[in-house]
């Protein structure tokens, strides 16, 4: 086997065998195959796309490309959910302490942000002592003992995503369905849960920007995960203005924060409790999607799910008073806020120029070896479908580098439009893919 031959079948539109594609992948985590090959495979791959077995197949070499965690040492059916990613996504610090709380064990791996879209492992360092690296015993001890860690993925798992992601990244072929479903879902099924709740994101401040791409994405990998076994459901919801009010790190724990404590955005909180729902359904612990959903509002309404972030917090090192005191999260010196020039309602709040203006603040990376600033990011006033008077403030921008902040400003005015007309506002939840579907639309 070479790989001048697997590019050239690809390049044909010729289907790889499950050898060809373990050749490739084996060979590029092991150094043997260059990157300009593999480049080339990609592009090939892009043009000609590849079927559900080959997607499968590569699903699973890089899935077995480095270490699997085995979570059988914990008791009960482990749920993992990840989001495709997006803007203000911070689902994970409020649906983990919720499926936890309804005795789901939460053992979840999570990763960085990168581009415009931002990451849980970054907004959980925020918390003062919070560790987001935890040995495998130590990872598997705490979920035993308080139900709930959420880590970073460690570097050792699916080595051939990692080289490949960032290989995608500057050649232009990110934006592919196999490329993608593959890998989410070879680091999902490496990571060991049961069962997989997928929360597909669609709108501009995704990689899937209208609906049928996105039932396209949710179907693929939703396939990849019943055939490795795993229940798997995928929920599209609207990625087409930020979610929430808070994007950067800090701001947005606080308002996970708040929304435990039953004071979040609607929007927020309408999604929490629907993937919450889906996974407390999943866990076993409900006998419906609605009754996990009910189950998901009682232990908000009761703090226990806040408790167990709480615990979380405190197992894992950090300041558990955060919780309580919000000024103990790094702080800005910088704030300036983005007014309305005009009068209406909002129409549109582009995620894309709203997560590009929380990079610039400090708060997100561009490339992987960016530092980036805790204490940064933005607060929105408005939403889609909010009434504005001329001079109302739209957001608020926080950071430690007037530039960068007033910088922020600058692209987060791209992102406002206003209509003189009533707005309606985004669906948030658009349909359900998996098993005893829900269907929406
Ligand atoms: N998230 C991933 O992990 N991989 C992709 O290819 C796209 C989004």
């Amino acid at each position: 086997m070479n790989m001048n031959d697997i590019i050239y079948k690809k390049r044909e539109g010729e289907k790889l065998a499950k050898e060809e594609i373990e050749y490739f992948i084996n060979g590029y985590v092991k150094g043997e195959i260059p990157d300009y090959q593999v480049s080339a495979l990609l592009m090939a791959i892009y043009f000609r796309q590849m079927d559900k077995e080959e997607t499968f197949e590569l699903t699973n070499a890089m899935r077995y490309s480095g270490d699997t965690i085995d979570l059988s040492g914990i008791a009960g059916i482990k749920v993992d959910k990840h989001s495709t990613g997006g803007v203000g996504d911070k689902t994970t610090l409020i649906v983990a302490p919720i499926a936890s709380a309804c005795g789901v064990p939460i053992a979840k791996m999570s990763g960085r942000g990168l581009g415009f879209t931002g990451g849980t492992v970054d907004k959980l360092e925020s918390i003062p002592g919070f560790r987001t690296s935890l040995e495998p015993e130590e990872f598997l001890s705490q979920v035993n003992d308080v139900g709930i860690s959420v880590i970073g993925q460690t570097a050792h798992i699916t080595p051939a995503d990692k080289k490949l992601y960032a290989l995608r990244d500057v050649t232009s072929t990110v934006d592919n369905f196999s490329l993608i479903a593959s890998s989410i879902m070879s680091k999902k099924l490496a990571a060991g849960s049961d069962a997989i709740v997928l929360d597909v994101k669609c709108g501009n401040g995704a990689f899937m920007e209208n609906l049928s791409d996105a039932i396209v994405l949710g179907n693929i990998m939703t396939e990849i995960g019943e055939a490795a076994g795993r229940n798997t459901v995928a929920v599209i919801t609207d990625m087409s203005q930020p979610l929430g009010k808070a994007i950067g790190n800090s701001v947005e724990v606080i308002e996970a924060i708040e929304t435990l404590k039953g004071n979040g955005p609607s929007d927020i909180t309408e999604l929490a409790i629907y993937l919450s729902g889906v996974m407390i359904y999943l866990g076993g612990k409900a006998d419906s999607l609605e009754e996990g959903r009910i189950k998901a509002k009682e232990v908000l309404k009761s703090g226990e799910a806040l408790k167990k972030l709480r615990a979380m917090i405190i197992a894992q090192g950090g300041e558990g008073s955060v919780i309580d005191n919000y000024n103990l999260f790094p702080k800005h010196s910088i704030e300036e806020n983005l007014l309305a020039k005009d009068s209406g309602y909002v129409s549109e709040i582009t995620a894309r120029n709203i997560g590009l203006a929380s990079q610039h603040t400090g708060a997100g990376r561009a490339t992987k070896e960016d530092n980036i600033d805790l204490s940064a990011g933005i607060y929105l006033h408005k939403k889609v479908g909010d009434k504005v008077t001329k001079g109302d403030v739209l957001a608020t921008f926080y950071g430690n580098d007037r530039i960068k902040v007033l910088n922020a400003v600058k692209e987060a005015d791209k992102a406002f439009i206003l209509a003189k007309e009533e707005v309606v506002r985004p669906v948030l939840i658009k349909k359900v893919i998996g098993m005893n579907n829900e269907q929406k639309e």
